[in-house]
């Protein structure tokens, strides 16, 4: 017998203990559920990268809202796809009060009010070049008059009736000017989900598919951040916060804990993180391999999301996840 007082094995000795002791707690109430709408009735396509994810029409998403609320989920992330022929250089559909993503806001919020809708501000499913931001004759994406337009976006979400906005473009200044427009056209009380640290990733990959937004030329670096930094993303939050923004994002989520919890030392509004579409296929293509326990391997991923320091998480496991945590 070795002579040992430390034994920290006596505080996982059974399910019992472990359960007293455990510090990290998954909730579909910190879930949010991101969702593809397009137009139509009855109308559902698969998303090959993204097993068990469909593109929806309006009635398919609304009865999609009532699941998730029953299943505890607290929110929807909207994403709408767009016919070609609507989109142009400035994303005027998006301003539209009758164009798919408001009347969608809206047939949520009458059918499934309980459910807080969140919307993308953000022009790539409205722009016929495929950037989040308006791109001038030399193929710059423009700052300022990306900001004006995605002013406009938002109070046009706002009054359809959206709860919180997510801008998602990363371009400078918009939490300050998007704050200003909603509080000019009174929606005081609609809230901004920032995503702050928004990384040029290679795992939004299978989202591109799901809305054919893929860049039509060149890349999202020059907005969007390079993986390789760290203390930028500190910057980028706390200009966030200070412009207004009631929570922030990171995003990616897996690949990228580490600014998950350097953020949530930094500040003190409420922290996100995206599990994006990649992190959600690579689970799934494993699991139909037979490589990898699909139902672990989410939970395990969706805690250490959590443990990380995310209080929120955008997630296509929401709802396979809320029903194995209701088990
Ligand atoms: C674009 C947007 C993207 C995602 C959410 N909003 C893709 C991009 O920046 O190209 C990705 C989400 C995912 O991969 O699950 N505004």
């Amino acid at each position: 017998m070795m002579n040992l007082i430390l034994r920290p094995r006596r505080n996982r000795v059974s399910a019992a203990v472990r359960g007293l002791v455990c510090e990290t707690e998954l909730s579909p109430a910190h879930f949010i559920l991101p969702l593809f709408v397009h137009e139509g009735k009855n109308h559902r396509v698969a998303i090959k990268s993204m097993p068990e994810q469909f593109r929806l029409s309006r009635d398919l998403i609304v009865k999609e809202c009532r699941e998730a609320a029953k299943l505890g989920i607290s929110a929807v992330a909207l994403f709408p796809a767009l016919a070609e022929k609507l989109k142009d250089k400035t994303a005027t559909e998006s301003l539209n009060p009758n164009g798919l993503l408001q009347q969608t806001v809206k047939a949520i919020k009458d059918a499934v009010p309980e459910i807080a809708v969140i919307t993308d501000v953000a022009m790539d499913p409205y722009s016929s070049d495929g950037h989040d931001g308006y791109v001038n004759e030399n193929g710059e994406i423009e700052n300022d008059r990306t900001v004006e337009i995605l002013c406009g976006m938002s109070i046009a979400q706002a009054q359809a009736g959206a709860d919180i906005v997510a801008p998602s473009d990363m371009m400078d200044g918009r939490i300050g000017a998007i704050r200003r427009a909603l509080d000019e056209n009174g929606f005081i009380n609609t809230g901004i989900l920032a995503y702050s640290a928004k990384y040029a990733s290679a795992f939004y990959g299978p989202f591109r598919d799901a809305l054919d937004s893929a860049p039509k030329s060149g890349d999202k670096k020059t907005y969007q951040m390079n993986p390789a930094n760290s203390r930028e993303a500190i910057r980028e939050v706390q200009l966030d916060v200070a412009e207004g923004a009631d929570m922030v994002m990171v995003k990616p989520a897996l690949p990228y804990l580490d600014i998950i919890r350097a953020i949530r030392e930094a500040v003190n509004v409420p922290v996100a993180a995206y599990n994006v579409s990649g992190e959600y296929a690579m689970i799934k293509a494993a699991a139909a391999n037979g490589w990898l326990d699909e139902k672990k391997c989410m939970l395990e991923a969706l805690l250490s999301i959590r443990r990380a320091g995310a209080d929120v998480i955008l997630t296509y496991f929401a709802k396979q996840a809320a029903r194995e945590l209701q088990r």
